[in-house]
């Protein structure tokens, strides 16, 4: 027995902003945007915050699926954009759609979210305690971004991914997994500060920051490498893979990465000209266009590949 997605949806902020509208408040272009990054627009969020993104996306997931909420038996948001420290996305996924028998937490690895998410589902469903579950990853990243920093706040955008998974006979062969917390400083975003009467008052707030190259070397080795060894396990030649659907933070990354592989670009579907790197809700966000598209065929050989802060990065192989 193994894990299969049985539905997919997702959810992106109605307001667009392309890079030109960005040139206009900041010193930025949209030539260098484009050249560095292959990003053309991304969705801010304005009048909507990540659990109602996560709600849309998950309504939608259920539809595809042909589940009702109070049939699901765990819901796991990957995000490290949470609108409350308590209760979790989760939580408020599951008052949001009456999951009312569901149990519900959030996990936190950054741009790798999607993939931890889905691995635990998979370990719990693997175990018998639970039969189903609806993974998200999700974010609501521009309020963590320094809008006075071009080198990040160009680069990110807000949006949910959902899937409902559940026990079957095909469907996810395997999982690579890792962390690099010694790294940790190279792409970090710090917490509220202690403001308890014994120390010094702040009210300092954390931003993304990002020292852009040393996390673009760190992803163009360690996703091959976490692509191959998850293949390599389970005797799959990376000729047989129909789609890579790989966490969108950069064209050249992805370009790379397929470079590395001996694999042709056409395999790496791509939604960062629109919506920019979403963290977490990348990879469900851009498989649910890919389902809606009708790009996703049964028996379809399927690799994600998440990396990011942590450092963390997390990949998975999986049949349609
Ligand atoms: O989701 C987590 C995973 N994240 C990633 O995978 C990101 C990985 N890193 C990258 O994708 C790239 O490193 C970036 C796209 C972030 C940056 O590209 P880069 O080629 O490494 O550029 P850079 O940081 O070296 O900056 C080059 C120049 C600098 O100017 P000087 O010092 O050479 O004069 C920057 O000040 O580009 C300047 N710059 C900008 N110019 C216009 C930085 N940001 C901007 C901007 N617009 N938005």
């Amino acid at each position: 027995m193994t894990t299969r997605i049985i539905g997919t949806g997702s959810y992106l902020p109605e307001n667009i902003v392309s890079n030109n509208d960005l040139s206009k408040v900041m010193d930025t272009s949209d030539e260098w945007i484009v050249s560095r990054t292959g990003i053309r627009e991304r969705r801010l969020a304005t009048t909507e915050t990540t659990a109602s993104m996560a709600i849309k996306a998950s309504e939608k997931a259920l539809l595809a699926a042909n589940k009702k909420a109070d049939e699901i038996d765990l819901i796991i948001v990957g995000t490290i954009t949470n609108d409350y420290v308590t209760p979790s996305t989760a939580c408020e996924i599951q008052a949001g759609i009456s999951a009312d028998k569901a149990v519900c937490f959030d996990i936190n690895a950054a741009c790798s979210g999607f993939v931890f998410a889905l691995q635990i589902a998979h370990a719990y469903l693997q175990t018998g305690m639970y039969q189903n579950a609806l993974v998200l990853g999700v974010e609501t990243l521009s309020k963590l971004m320094d809008w006075n920093d071009r080198s990040t706040c160009v680069l990110f955008g807000d949006g949910a991914g959902a899937c409902v998974v559940e026990k079957s006979d095909v469907g996810i062969y395997g999982f690579d997994l890792g962390s690099d917390g010694k790294k940790g400083v190279a792409l970090s975003c710090e917490n509220r500060r202690n403001n308890n009467p014994y120390v010094e008052h702040s009210k300092d707030l954390g931003y993304v920051r990002m020292e852009g190259q040393e996390v673009y070397k760190f992803a163009v080795t360690t996703v091959p490498e976490s692509i191959l060894k998850v293949l390599g396990k389970h005797s799959v030649d990376p000729s047989e893979i129909t789609y890579f659907v790989l966490h969108q933070a950069n064209v050249r990354i992805i370009q790379s990465v397929a470079k590395r592989l001996q694999v042709s670009e056409d395999k790496f579907p791509m939604n960062l000209d629109h919506c920019g790197n979403i963290s977490a809700g990348s990879i469900p966000i851009l498989l649910d266009e890919m389902n809606q598209k009708g790009m996703l065929k049964k028996g379809d050989k399927i690799i994600f590949s998440g990396f990011g802060g942590g450092l963390t990065w997390g990949t998975c192989l999986l049949e349609w």
